[in-house]
């Protein structure tokens, strides 16, 4: 609790937000877990989080010690934990570890939830075999952050981070006054379904800047894949047939994927040595 009190303001307002977020989602402790993205054999390639399940089954998690940065209500956590590992996760929200732990509850599932900034972690060194981050990077200090990650992992531990993501050059059409102020609040209800968009003060998505950072603390990727191209752009995600060939587009343009995608997903080695 000690680095608790010394949050600063950006990890300060992150909190405040979360709280509230979290507050307006106690509806989720009365709905059952649905673990089919660990438990079914069929495979959602067109989906992010799906393929990075996809990857870590074949990773063999059972048994291994695994972390979740920022687990937010905990989805992550449980799926790792009904497959087996032994899961810690934390977040900087109370509220929404109080939800993760009482969802873990009612599940059965033994994990350990605790409150920490991803920039300052309260884990041994060399303890983790995988760091799973879903939508957590783009809320952080990352330079600081994959400092901790690179300290708490054993030597070829296995990072994997699923993130929302725009290339600086796709970033600078978004913020063209055309798309700002003429396409963007057109379509925003669209896209959102009238919903309004999670979007916190200081949340910034990853760019290929942020990348190469954390790729600096990684060996070659494993994995790295490019989802998004427009959908949750231009369209909702309501027409499978549309939002598979958003990924199979991505796929057929790999070379230049990471200009077109909104999400990336990437996974790898961790660059520490015995
Ligand atoms: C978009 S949510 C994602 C939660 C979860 N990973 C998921 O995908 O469902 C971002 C989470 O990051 C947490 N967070 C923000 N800044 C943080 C920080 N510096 N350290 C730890 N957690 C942080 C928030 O409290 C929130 O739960």
């Amino acid at each position: 609790m000690d680095d608790m009190e010394q949050l600063t303001e950006r990890q300060q307002r992150e909190l405040e937000y979360h709280r509230e977020h979290a507050k307006q989602h106690m509806a989720l402790l009365e709905k059952p877990v649905n673990f089919s993205i660990v438990l079914s054999e069929d495979r959602r390639w067109w989906n992010a989080s799906w393929e990075m399940y996809t990857y870590l089954r074949n990773k063999d998690i059972k048994g291994k010690n695994v972390l979740v940065v920022g687990c937010g209500f905990g989805d992550d956590a449980l799926f790792l934990a009904k497959c087996g590992a032994n899961v810690k996760a934390f977040d900087l929200s109370p509220e929404s570890l109080l939800i993760a732990g009482k969802r873990a509850e009612k599940e059965d599932l033994d994990i350990e939830f605790k409150e920490m900034p991803a920039e300052k972690l309260e884990y041994e060194n060399d303890f983790f075999d995988f760091v799973i981050a879903r939508d957590i990077l783009h809320h952080v200090d990352i330079p600081k952050s994959m400092n901790e990650i690179l300290r708490i992992s054993k030597p070829g531990a296995i990072f994997c981070f699923n993130e929302v993501y725009s290339h600086s050059i796709t970033h600078r059409i978004r913020y063209s006054n055309f798309v700002d102020k003429w396409l963007y609040p057109k379509l925003v209800n669209f896209v959102y379904a009238g919903n309004k968009p999670y979007i916190t003060e200081d949340e910034r998505k990853l760019t290929e800047q942020d990348i190469n950072v954390i790729a600096a603390s990684m060996a070659k990727p494993e994995m790295e894949k490019y989802f998004n191209f427009f959908i949750g752009r231009l369209l909702p995600d309501k027409w499978l047939f549309l939002v598979k060939l958003d990924r199979l587009l991505l796929y057929l343009l790999s070379p230049i994927a990471k200009f077109l995608g909104a999400r990336v997903l990437i996974a790898g080695t961790l660059k520490k040595f015995k």
